[in-house]
């Protein structure tokens, strides 16, 4: 990715390196001797966890968003930046227990658009691929061969040119690149399943620049290629107008001083929200409750390190942690045990969900391990007589990068886009038909509309999970062969980018 580089990443490989004589290691909360502290215990860290406490931070994270004009923690925004502040002097005033990094990253981002397009003078509905340069384009179109994702498709007289491209086989930025390298101005790709589409170039890459370029409908894209090839010349004008902007922000990394560090229990959780409102629950309640965890576990000594990643750019598409595994050398990434995720633990209309680690109801298993972390989270609520369902290992949250580099992961959610069933609404209660978070998104992803229930229920879970992992890993089978470190760069992401959505605005890549 073009946009990125590592500013302050160096000290945390160098400290993990050397952590067995760090002279922190007996750093403990408000400077107490970590030797002294009692052990972890989960019980003990469950109880701790207050739903008061809570909901300040839940207010904390809205004063935040609210004190600006844009009233939200978009990444990089004035909001979002007071957040990382906040976590990071929370983090900070626990008296030495963590170390606690900023890893500063830059990337570009969309901040907004407006196109048109007219085919043979009339106009045409289409999207703007996100990423797409600006531009205005008045030219013939021309037929690409397959779907595109070959230099041999683009046809020569495709120069100067419209390419009119079809889906498939290979994500969009790799089609309007090759389109740009045949020579062509603009390109439209159309859908190759029924109905309109709108999807991501994702940011810029190494293979070559963009060219303006939007998407048709599946009917608009095969009537004009079949016009085109049955010898009629169609001309078309695509203007598109998009304001990219390069934007700085941080993940905020906090490890304990004891424990293990060679075998270490990673959290996360997203400190951005999107730019419609303050992200209270998405992803306000897991960034608030792993902090709580983080703060109660500070009274203890862990068997195993306990590292806490609030993420940047998730949003954005998933950035700041696949920024992170990215840039975490093959050595270190080998110590990260396991990986819990919490994104949205406190949705209105919410399940019980669980990152389906074992694959039994999704069909996709996460790297050895993820199951037992799954059957974890199942004891906890079968403990608490409360019901749970799996949640699907879709691509559309942070774990993601942990999962194509083989460490074990899981976690719990509490629901987003998805509309609840019937079966659901009876087993959860509830409102059947309507989605998991009616403010999903939205302006009204606030304080107010948390259901405070569900977020005390996960809070603890991760307390919970935390005690655990914190004490043992004997529970997880030994972790995968170290696959090699996959790049997320689009050329080798295939595989993966099917199942890959940006979250801000659920268009796909391919
Ligand atoms: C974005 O800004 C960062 C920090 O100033 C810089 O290092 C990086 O090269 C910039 N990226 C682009 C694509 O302009
Ligand atoms: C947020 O912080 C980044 C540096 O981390 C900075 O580049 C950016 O300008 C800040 N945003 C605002 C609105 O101050
Ligand atoms: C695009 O260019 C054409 C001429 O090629 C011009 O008529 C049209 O106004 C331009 N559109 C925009 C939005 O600038
Ligand atoms: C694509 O985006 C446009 C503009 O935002 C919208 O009107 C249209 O409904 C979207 N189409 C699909 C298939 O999502
Ligand atoms: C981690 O380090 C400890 C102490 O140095 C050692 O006993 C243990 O075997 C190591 N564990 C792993 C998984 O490397
Ligand atoms: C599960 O996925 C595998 C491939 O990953 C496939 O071979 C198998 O048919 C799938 N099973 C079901 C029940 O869908
Ligand atoms: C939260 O959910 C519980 C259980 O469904 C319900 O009783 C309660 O009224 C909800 N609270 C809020 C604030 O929505």
């Amino acid at each position: 990715m073009v946009a990125i580089q590592a500013l302050l990443f160096g000290a945390l490989a160098a400290s993990a390196v050397a952590a067995p004589a760090n002279p922190h290691d007996d750093k403990g909360n408000h400077g107490r001797p970590v030797s002294k502290l009692p052990l972890v215990n989960s019980k003990a860290l469950q109880s701790s966890i207050k739903i008061k406490e809570l909901m300040k931070g839940a207010q904390k994270l809205q004063d935040l968003a609210y004190s600006h004009p844009e009233r939200n923690r978009l990444m990089g925004g004035a909001g979002h930046n007071d957040t990382i502040k906040y976590i990071k002097n929370t983090l900070e005033s626990l008296g030495g227990y963590y170390k606690v990094e900023l890893q500063q990253f830059s990337t570009l981002i969309q901040l907004s658009e407006e196109s048109s397009l007219t085919i043979s003078n009339a106009p045409v509905q289409h999207g703007v691929m996100e990423y797409s340069p600006s531009g205005n384009a008045t030219a013939p179109v021309i037929v690409v061969n397959n779907f595109g994702c070959e230099a041999s498709d683009y046809p020569t007289t495709v120069s100067g040119n419209i390419a009119l491209i079809s889906r498939g086989t290979c994500d969009f930025g790799l089609k309007s690149v090759l389109a740009g390298l045949a020579g062509a101005k603009a390109a439209m790709i159309y859908n190759n399943i029924p109905g309109g589409l709108n999807g991501t170039l994702g940011v810029p890459r190494a293979e070559g620049p963009y060219i303006p370029t939007v998407s048709l409908s599946q009917e608009d894209g095969t009537a004009l290629r079949t016009s085109i090839t049955g010898g009629t010349a169609v001309s078309a004008n695509l203007f598109v107008e998009t304001v990219i902007t390069n934007a700085t922000t941080n993940n905020v990394i906090a490890t304990t001083n004891n424990g293990l560090q060679n075998q270490t229990l990673m959290l996360g959780a997203h400190t951005d929200s999107v730019a419609a409102g303050p992200g209270i629950n998405d992803d306000g309640s897991g960034t608030i409750a792993i902090l709580e965890v983080a703060k109660q576990l500070a009274k203890y000594r862990v068997n195993n390190a306990v590292r806490f990643g609030f993420w940047s750019g998730e949003e954005e598409g998933l950035l700041g942690s696949t920024y992170y595994v990215e840039h975490l050398p093959a050595a270190e990434l080998a110590k990260v045990r396991a990986y819990l995720n919490f994104d949205m633990i406190a949705s209105p209309n919410f399940i019980y969900g669980i990152y389906d680690g074992d694959g039994s109801s999704y069909n996709m298993t996460g790297p050895a391990g993820s199951a037992e972390i799954e059957h974890f989270f199942e004891r906890y609520f079968k403990s608490n007589r409360l019901p749970f369902t799996a949640t699907e290992f879709n691509g559309r949250s942070d774990y993601q990068a942990f999962i194509d580099n083989g460490i074990p992961a899981g976690g719990t959610d509490t629901g987003a886009d998805r509309v609840k069933t019937a079966e659901e609404a009876k087993i959860f209660g509830g409102t059947a038909g309507i989605i998991l978070d009616p403010n999903y998104h939205q302006a009204a992803d606030t304080v107010s509309n948390l259901n405070q229930t569900a977020w005390i229920v996960n809070a603890k879970a991760i307390a919970a999970a935390v005690a655990e992992y914190g004490t043992s890993f004997k529970s997880l089978p030994p972790k995968e062969a170290p696959t090699k470190k996959r790049s997320m760069l689009p050329s080798v992401r295939e595989t993966s980018a099917k199942r890959r959505v940006s979250r801000k605005t659920m268009k796909s890549y391919q």
